[in-house]
């Protein structure tokens, strides 16, 4: 059985490259990217996409009259791809709760804290600001709530004297790389078992 995934992105998409060397090398096996789909059409995770021969869409907010209308467009490309997975790496949109409950424990995001401390934007900044000694990211299932589903894994950095915003964000971004993959190894190789908020990871 293969395990079609489809990843929305918005940025540069080192996360996407993350899974993409991880099914090539053959970390991940069973799996294969599908569609890489993009709210901006500049985004570098589409020519990632591109260089490895996986088909990118770009889907344009513009064109469409609301939020919901946007997230019918992406579930019927989602659904044309027969998408088992959908990963969230670095896409920048508020998602609809008819597009999380369409995929219901079978999307997940990657977010540069350790949640729930400092969801939303600039997270690195914000645990900066409030003065944490250690931070890291959260890979997590997607609920309606934002960065608020069941926690999968997460990895912890120290937070060193002297940081600044793009040194913390470098470091976490490290592991962030290396979380996503496993994770998504997890799910295809389905040994993940979702009971209510507790994510187990079986052996
Ligand atoms: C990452 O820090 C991720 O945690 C956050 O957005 C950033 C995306 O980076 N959601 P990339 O596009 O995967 O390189």
């Amino acid at each position: 059985m293969m395990t079609n995934i489809s990843v929305l992105v918005s940025g540069r998409g080192t996360n996407l490259q993350s899974v993409i060397d991880a099914i090539e090398n053959g970390d991940i096996s069973g799996a294969k990217i599908v569609a890489v789909i993009s709210d901006k059409k500049e985004a570098y995770a589409l020519t990632r996409a591109k260089n490895h021969n996986i088909p990118g869409i770009f889907a344009d907010p513009k064109s469409f009259s609301s939020r919901e209308a946007y997230d019918d467009c992406l579930l019927d490309i989602l659904k044309e791809n027969k998408t088992d997975l959908v990963l969230l790496a670095g896409y920048l949109r508020i998602i609809t709760g008819r597009l999380t409950l369409a995929y219901e424990n079978k999307m997940i995001n990657i977010h540069p804290s350790l949640l729930p401390a400092f969801p939303g934007l600039h997270a690195q900044k914000q645990a900066l600001e409030y003065g944490v000694k250690v931070s890291g990211c959260t890979v997590h299932l997607v609920e309606p709530a934002l960065d608020g589903g069941p926690v999968i894994l997460q990895k912890t950095v120290p937070v060193l004297p002297g940081d600044t915003e793009e040194t913390l964000a470098a470091r976490i971004l490290i592991e962030e790389n290396k979380a996503y993959p496993e994770a998504v190894k997890l799910f295809v190789e389905n040994k993940l078992r979702i009971n209510g908020r507790n994510v187990t990871i079986l052996e």
